[in-house]
């Protein structure tokens, strides 16, 4: 059947996947609202959809493929019904020719593009193969109330959209654009309605969101600095948005990610320490143990400010938890580079962290300009050791944990076992422990009994 056969006044049902990072996740949230908000219904049958998205990613290879080969098992539907399949996020900018000469595919739409979903659907059902794509240096969503699934307690929300950083592996500059800041009002609004329909934890998102900052309209500075601040600031950075929501909401917890090791000021640090609701944890991706591979990174920082960094985090926060990106094999590493990794994974003892090998992307600064001159093999063979080095490090973090009481915000059903609940302490790392009489969204302590590299196992006990 073709696309002209679609009948445009029958329901119309989506059905939505997302690959990649916690910003995709959020960006559903986004589409999924926009969608309901313009007469379309949401489904999560594949049988009853006659609308598919696939919200996409590209950061590397890897994802890439897997969304291909998604398409690829997906595309028998066609043959049953009419059927319109969509490609949204960042895929679609960096793979625009691609997809549109791709017969599967109806309509790709950009990450800024999303308000024009409905009326690019609307067209695509009269037979228009339509690519949607710009750059916007305004879109936040911030009039948009994104949809979060009942029951959950636990959301994200974008502070920051794109990145103005170029890392030369990177993509997402490419794709997401230049870095934008959403109003810091907004923020407080909606967590604070959030925290009211019985949320209890956010995590504040963006590709590096210590360089968050907002000029704003005087009258808006006005109306936040009255409450919070005597003095006369003239801007609100990522540290003074840190300790505006701790303070507007005392009972959730915060949690924030990604932050660029470059961009981290000692003022984030100190107000993550002064606000026990700011989570004692911080994701910081390093990359590279080598000077030399981080130049070439354009990384911005080197080994020495990095582990000084560490050093500044643990001394004020001794408690904090940190976790890694690590990439192996990019651009002229060689084997000292990559044992430079190793003894900077061997001096920080992450919790636990995310490894990669690198793979180049059409468009950015390593792939037009450097030479992926690493063999597969050796990049495989170092990812494996360092996947292997941080387990033994993960192991010794969570041994220390042995005894020790935590305070564990639930936040679900163990997948393992449904008599047990999971959630999650300050450090960001998962506990399960019997339900006992315990609720999803309670807080309770938990003396821990175990362990395993990603999990750690306890009793719940009686606050003392
Ligand atoms: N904003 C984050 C990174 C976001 S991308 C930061 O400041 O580091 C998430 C991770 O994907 C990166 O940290 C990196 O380790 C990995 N990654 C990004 N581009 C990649 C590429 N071309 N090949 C392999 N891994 C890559
Ligand atoms: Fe990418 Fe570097 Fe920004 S990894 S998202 S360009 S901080």
């Amino acid at each position: 059947m073709n696309e002209k056969k679609f009948n445009v006044l029958k329901k119309n049902f989506f059905y939505i996947e997302s690959y990649g990072c916690q910003m995709n996740i959020s960006d559903n949230e986004i589409v999924i609202s926009i969608l309901l908000n313009n007469g379309f219904f949401l489904t999560e049958n594949l049988k009853i959809a006659n609308i598919i998205l696939l919200n996409s990613c590209s950061i590397r290879s890897k994802v890439e493929l897997a969304i291909k080969n998604r398409l690829q098992k997906l595309k028998y539907l066609k043959k049953e019904k009419p059927i319109l399949f969509g490609i949204l996020g960042c895929l679609s900018n960096s793979m625009k020719k691609n997809f549109l000469d791709n017969n599967l595919i109806n309509f790709t739409i950009g990450p800024d593009s999303y308000k024009k979903i409905p009326s690019i659907i609307r067209l695509s059902m009269k037979g228009e193969k339509i690519s949607h794509i710009f750059s916007s240096k305004k879109e936040t969503y911030n009039n948009i109330k994104p949809f979060r699934k009942k029951n959950k307690i636990t959301a994200f929300l974008s502070i920051t959209r794109g990145c103005d950083n170029m890392c030369t592996f990177c993509i997402v500059p490419f794709t997401r654009g230049r870095e934008i800041s959403r109003d810091p009002y907004s923020i407080i609004k909606e967590c604070k309605t959030l925290y009211k329909k019985g949320f209890k934890e956010v995590t504040l998102l963006g590709q590096n969101v210590d360089s968050y900052v907002w000029f704003g309209s005087d009258e808006l500075k006005k109306r936040i600095y009255k409450k919070i601040y005597t003095e006369n600031k003239k801007i609100i950075d990522f540290s003074k948005l840190l300790d505006l929501l701790a303070i507007e909401i005392p009972f959730m917890r915060i949690r924030f990610s990604t932050s660029n090791p470059h961009d981290m000021s000692n003022k984030v640090i100190e107000v993550i320490s002064k606000h026990s609701n700011i989570c004692k944890h911080i994701h910081l991706p390093v990359q590279s143990g080598s000077d030399k591979i981080l130049k070439l990174m354009n990384r911005k920082y080197t080994r020495k400010q990095y582990l000084s960094l560490i050093q500044k985090i643990k001394s004020i926060i001794p408690e904090c938890s940190i976790s890694h990106d690590i990439m192996t094999g990019f651009c002229n590493e060689d084997e000292k580079d990559h044992q430079e990794t190793i003894s900077l994974m061997n001096e920080v003892k992450y919790n636990y962290g995310y490894m990669f090998s690198y793979s180049p992307r059409p468009g950015t600064y390593s792939y037009n300009k450097l030479k992926d001159n690493v063999p597969e093999f050796i990049k495989k063979k170092r990812l494996q050791e360092i996947i292997d080095l941080q387990r033994n490090h993960s192991i010794f973090q969570m041994k220390k944990y042995i005894g020790k009481i935590q305070e564990v915000l639930i936040e679900g059903e163990s997948k393992k076992n449904n008599q047990y609940w999971y959630g999650k302490n300050t450090q960001n790392i998962v506990i399960v422990f019997p339900k006992k009489t315990y609720k999803i969204g309670e807080t309770v302590f938990i003396k821990i009994m175990d362990y395993t590299s990603a999990t750690l196992m306890g009793i719940g006990i009686e606050k003392k």
